[in-house]
């Protein structure tokens, strides 16, 4: 059987799968047919609605709510009181739901307190976006966003550091050491090559 954590207070609906480790907090809750990865973080007053799916060692901090077409991808981090959204034109009296927008947040993202996520527009992996930020278009993997609406002001490693690039767009990582290219406007991450 999958050990998982559960607060008394919490409630799980029908049908979730839930992976080993997690852990999931006071007045959560967790709807029908959601997939939610190991070692996760639930906080306190989460609502995970029916069929969203989480990946491994997701933390969600306080007071997030998780709608149906949002996925999050292994390693992402969603800040307090951060808001997804999923429907574009939302009107009380029109019922919308077969008209759900999908929102990916890649592996790595992180999404800063209280920021807000326009749906349909996809974080890419390792995306640092800061406290209040409101997302209104599609953030590259590494990219540094913030402000209302969100602009890009810069890169950032996985370990979460501003990289500095130099004339030949190579920059490294003052924590990990890992090294990166900057190449027409995308970044990734340079493997190590071993020689025989
Ligand atoms: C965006 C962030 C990652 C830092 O980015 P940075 O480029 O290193 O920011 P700096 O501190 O060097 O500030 C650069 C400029 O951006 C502004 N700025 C920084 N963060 C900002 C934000 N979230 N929104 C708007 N402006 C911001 C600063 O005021 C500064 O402006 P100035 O040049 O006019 O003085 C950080 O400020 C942030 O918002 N982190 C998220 C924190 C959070 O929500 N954590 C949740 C876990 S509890």
């Amino acid at each position: 059987m999958i050990q998982y954590f559960a607060h008394p207070s919490s409630i799980i609906d029908e049908n979730c799968k839930i992976g080993e480790g997690t852990k999931i907090w006071h007045f959560s809750h967790i709807m029908s047919e959601c997939i939610i990865g190991k070692g996760c973080n639930i906080g306190q007053n989460v609502v995970v609605s029916p069929g969203v799916v989480l990946g491994d060692n997701v933390k969600v901090q306080n007071n997030v709510s998780i709608y149906t077409g949002v996925i999050c991808e292994d390693d992402v981090f969603l800040g307090p009181s951060m808001v997804f959204t999923n429907v574009i034109n939302p009107r009380s009296a029109i019922i919308r739901k077969d008209e759900y927008k999908k929102t990916i947040v890649c592996k790595g993202a992180s999404i800063g307190a209280n920021a807000t996520i326009v749906c349909g527009n996809e974080i890419g992996q390792y995306a640092m976006i800061g406290a209040g930020a409101v997302i209104t278009k599609e953030v590259p993997a590494f990219a540094l966003v913030y402000g209302n609406p969100a602009r890009q002001n810069g890169w950032v490693s996985e370990y979460g550091h501003k990289l500095e690039f130099d004339s030949d767009g190579f920059a490294t990582c003052p924590e990990s050491g890992e090294k990166y290219l900057l190449l027409n406007n995308e970044v990734s991450k340079i493997g190590l090559i071993v020689c025989e």
